[in-house]
């Protein structure tokens, strides 16, 4: 059985897994960097680069053990490769080509995005594709026709800010800690969702696009008014975020005949979300799948599985293979312009 080691370095979360062609796990180990981002209020670069040169090599060492596997058991190598803080990347992706080289197995460069993408395959054997995924996480937020491996259409994405990061700005102006998307879900658990109106940007619009920047901005207003409780705003604003995602996907399910919505990345792993989305999908008489939550944040597990996946359609990569700061998952895709987004 096909056997392939996953490394992922492109945020704040080191990983090394060990996933299998036929969906075992058969280890694997994150460790995030929040405690050194926590002063900042968001991820730092250089610190994060730093914090990954650490730790990954006892990562890989640790999943190896784990599993009573050396690196010559293993049928390749799949390192992210992009897109991503640039520092970071290199450390899974030099790591990646470095074994490779020396255990004379081949690489994949993976995009981090279609890690997100397929995990939901890795989780779910019964998902075929196409899909329409809703990918949200702290850098994207679109909506992506999922054809095939490295088969992507991408329908809309946000003209400002992702998902996830309006998660954690909401939260910095809420005083809670990075990253913002955990606290909130858990603070707004004690709120009142219809206490503070907050606005709905792109609501009802004729492309499925997402914004979320004048979102963060009435949520700084309402922070700053004596009137409001926090965990209403936090409520509020978490509703306001449901509210955007539901639209848009609605409208975005009309633009595809895929049977099934999937919702993968790091926003996926609030339970509020996945609820709404998970009705959604019925009331459109569509399949919803979603991974567990510890597959939708950042993991190796994923970037492992794109290896198997793509290892299976005899798709490997030369040693040469860039790291990538920016790297669309559909390439053709037009640019968005939209407030907020320089030219
Ligand atoms: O996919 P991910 O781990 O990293 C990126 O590739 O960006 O996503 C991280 C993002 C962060 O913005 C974080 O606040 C958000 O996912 N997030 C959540 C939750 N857990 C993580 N957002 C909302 N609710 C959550 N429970
Ligand atoms: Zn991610």
């Amino acid at each position: 059985m096909t056997i392939i080691l996953g490394l992922e370095s492109s945020c704040d979360d080191s990983a090394a897994a060990l996933v299998t062609a036929d969906r075992r796990i058969l280890a694997q180990a994150v460790v995030g960097q929040n405690s050194a981002h926590q002063p900042y209020g968001g991820v730092v670069p250089e610190i994060a680069a730093r914090a990954h040169v650490e730790i990954l090599p006892k990562l890989i060492r640790d999943v190896l053990t784990e599993a009573e596997l050396s690196i010559r058991d293993v049928d390749a190598i799949a390192a992210t490769a992009g897109p991503g803080l640039i520092g970071g990347v290199m450390v899974a992706l030099l790591a990646g080509k470095g074994l490779a080289l020396a255990a004379g197995k081949p690489l994949i460069a993976v995009n981090h995005l279609e890690g997100h993408a397929l995990s939901p395959r890795l989780a779910d054997p019964d998902l075929g594709f196409p899909y329409l995924l809703l990918l949200v996480s702290g850098g994207h937020c679109q909506l992506l026709e999922v054809r095939g491996v490295g088969d992507y259409r991408r329908l809309a994405t946000t003209i400002d800010d992702a998902a996830g990061e309006a998660f954690d700005k909401a939260a910095k102006l809420l005083g809670l800690g990075y990253p913002g998307g955990p606290a909130i879900e858990a603070l707004a658990a004690e709120g009142n969702s219809r206490e503070v109106p907050l606005p709905r940007p792109l609501v009802g619009s004729a492309e499925p696009h997402f914004s979320f920047a004048g979102l963060k901005s009435a949520v700084q207003r309402a922070a700053a008014c004596a009137d409001f409780r926090r965990e209403d705003i936090a409520a509020s604003f978490q509703q306001a975020v449901i509210d955007c995602l539901v639209d848009r996907t609605r409208l975005a399910l009309q633009q595809t005949d895929a049977p099934t919505l999937v919702v993968a990345g790091g926003v996926a792993a609030n339970g509020e979300i996945r609820s709404a989305l998970a009705s959604l999908a019925e009331a459109n008489g569509r399949q919803f799948s979603v991974p567990p939550a510890w597959l939708c944040t950042d993991n190796a597990a994923m970037i492992a599985w794109v290896g198997a996946e793509r290892f299976g359609a005899g798709l490997c990569d030369p040693l040469d293979a860039p790291a990538r700061a920016r790297w669309p998952l559909d390439e053709n895709a037009e640019k968005v312009r939209g407030a907020g987004v320089k030219a």
